[in-house]
């Protein structure tokens, strides 16, 4: 059997990694038979119950998983990475603004970003979850230039899952049968969820999905502000934000990393906008159409572009550019 692989979670004792360590402790991510060393990181207050969850790590037995370091330093929890999921950011606390959030969250991706570059392998794929995930990614990306920028990604597949089930539930068919869903933008409540490329396998033809929902006004209506405000949705009625649904995409994601899209298939994910050819703005991380082949990247280029998507792909550009401007006064100081 292969060697061990190093693999990092921070946010160790949180509620997305309980959902999401025992996927990728028993091969769900990076396959059957990899064996694998997690390295969980937390804040110093939650070792004890990050050591609850080692224990129930431990207790699952499984096969695949050799080794669990737990800890609350970066120098130990960053050193010779394969792969790094980090979900552990600042959550916006009681009358706090959204600047503060962004300039506590710029201090942890930085110093992370710093991490990587120090004890990671330069090889590692950095897949960031932590709010606001697209910013926080160029952040830590750009406290780590000794590490490819193409192999930082942020989490826009959970919003991707989202809006292939709601298309696949008006259909009447598995969520399977929709491919091609694009998700444009931040990871926020601007995002665009655009299906003009998207197909629906209904009855074993794939056809269009406007022919398939057959219903233009849901698609360009209701069922992007469903997809734009499901995680609020989620919050409302949970009291917590969406846990079972983001490690199942955090799974989705880095398994397509690791392994590669289907062929004629391609998903969503924040990558670093220099060099697309949307007219994107640079030095953004934003969510684009992707194929994924021994573990690079590209963005699916020449897809038609209509003005009602233009429009919005702009939209959610011109966040990302005031997310990253305040970022980078953050981060100069
Ligand atoms: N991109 C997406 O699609 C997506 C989806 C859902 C949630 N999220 C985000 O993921 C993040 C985690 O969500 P959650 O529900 O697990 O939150 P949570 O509060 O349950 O857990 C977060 C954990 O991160 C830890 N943490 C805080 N600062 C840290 C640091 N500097 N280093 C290591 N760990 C640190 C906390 O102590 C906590 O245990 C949030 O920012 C949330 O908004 C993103």
């Amino acid at each position: 059997m292969a060697e061990p692989i190093r693999v990092l979670v921070t946010g160790a004792a949180g509620q997305i990694a309980y959902s999401l360590l025992f996927s990728v402790a028993k091969g769900d991510v990076f396959g059957k038979n990899q064996p694998i060393t997690l390295l969980l990181l937390d804040i110093p207050p939650m070792m004890t119950v990050l050591g609850g969850v080692v224990m129930e790590l431990q207790d699952c037995a499984l096969p695949l998983l050799r080794e669990i370091v737990a800890t609350d330093k970066v120098e130990v929890a960053f050193k010779d990475l394969d792969a790094a999921i980090l979900v552990g950011s600042m959550p916006r606390k009681e009358g706090m603004g959204r600047k503060d959030l962004l300039k506590a969250n710029v201090a942890i991706f930085q110093t992370q970003g710093a991490a990587l570059d120090k004890y990671a392998k330069k090889t590692v794929k950095v897949l960031v979850v932590g709010n606001p995930a697209n910013t926080n990614c160029l952040i830590a990306m750009k406290s780590a230039p000794s590490i490819p920028k193409e192999n930082f990604s942020c989490l826009t597949r959970l919003d991707h899952n989202r809006a292939r089930s709601q298309v696949a539930m008006r259909c009447g068919v598995p969520a399977t049968h929709v491919k091609n869903m694009i998700i444009w933008g931040n990871h926020s409540f601007t995002q665009y969820p655009d299906v003009h490329h998207c197909k629906v396998n209904v009855s074993g033809n794939e056809v269009d999905c406007f022919d398939a929902v057959k219903d233009e006004a849901w698609l360009k209506g209701d069922f992007i502000a469903t997809v734009q405000q499901r995680g609020a949705a989620i919050i409302k009625a949970r009291k917590l934000s969406s846990g079972m649904s983001a490690a199942k995409a955090i799974c989705d994601h880095m398994r397509d990393i690791w392994f590669g899209t289907p062929e004629g298939e391609f998903i969503s994910m924040g990558v670093y906008s220099t060099g697309n050819t949307y007219k994107v703005p640079n030095d953004l991380i934003y969510s684009f159409p992707v194929q994924i082949k021994n573990k690079s990247w590209k963005i699916v280029e020449g897809l038609a572009i209509n003005d009602f998507s233009k429009a919005k792909m702009e939209a959610t550009a011109t966040e990302l550019i005031n997310e990253r401007n305040t970022a980078m006064e953050f981060l100069a100081k």
